[in-house]
């Protein structure tokens, strides 16, 4: 399989192309409308072909690119069922499997961030968007954010993968690029063995951050999937 683990700087935000050598088709995990030129020089550099962009999420902090990437290079938006999205090609639920070429994947819902949150596992990595991060997990107090229902998606979805399982999160805003299930397990400080549902729901509940910077403009963005005129 073809990987690259692509990075924006202003959101700290992880893009993930994967591709198949076989076909040469790839697909990109959340693309960022900033960087489409970007990834369509790196899919030309690699002899790919753009077939799915896959979201984890209705993102609150940056744009989507799945709308430009659509219009310009004819790709497949997957998005939860859930979601709300105007324009998915695919709605998708927990447990769906799909396939592209040589590289089968399986859809894992996980609420708690959002309620549309879903989590792609393939093979030996999982990428968790803002539910499970490295250290830590994605905040709960908008978009429907449920700390009890977080807590939950990680525990019974992701602590029971291989323990081995690469984690691969939507941000990391100390530059950490991979984990895996058993050094979160292990050592992620909000969800580390020592902590209980609702100790982790008080922590949740009591963070007190402010709200991403372009939240109002980023949210109904990518409602429309990520193709509305937004000066940030
Ligand atoms: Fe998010």
């Amino acid at each position: 399989m073809i990987f690259r683990q692509l990075f924006e700087s202003e959101t700290s935000t992880y893009t993930y192309l994967l591709g198949c050598p076989i076909t040469h088709r790839a697909l990109l995990i959340d693309p960022v409308a900033s960087e489409v030129e970007t990834y369509t020089t790196l899919l030309d550099q690699l002899g790919l072909t753009l077939f799915y962009t896959l979201e984890t999420h209705v993102h609150a902090d940056h744009i989507t690119g799945s709308g430009l990437l659509k219009e310009r290079l004819g790709s497949h938006s997957i998005v939860h069922q859930g979601a709300g999205t105007l324009c998915p090609d695919l709605l998708v639920s927990d447990g769906v499997r799909l396939q592209m070429g040589s590289i089968e994947w399986h859809v894992l819902h996980t609420p708690g961030h959002t309620q549309s949150c879903v989590s792609y596992l393939f093979n030996d990595r999982v990428f968790t968007g803002d539910a499970l991060l490295i250290g830590g997990c994605g905040r709960t107090d908008f978009q429907q954010g449920d700390p009890g229902q977080l807590f939950d998606s990680i525990h019974q979805k992701l602590f029971t993968l291989p323990p081995e399982t690469l984690v691969y999160p939507g941000h990391d805003y100390q530059g950490l690029t991979v984990s895996s299930i058993r050094q979160e397990i292990q050592k992620n400080n909000r969800l580390g063995p020592d902590v209980d549902r609702n100790t982790f729901i008080q922590l949740m509940n009591h963070l007190d951050l402010p709200l991403p910077r372009h939240i109002h403009a980023a949210v109904p963005a990518n409602l429309a999937c990520g193709k509305v005129d937004v000066t940030p």
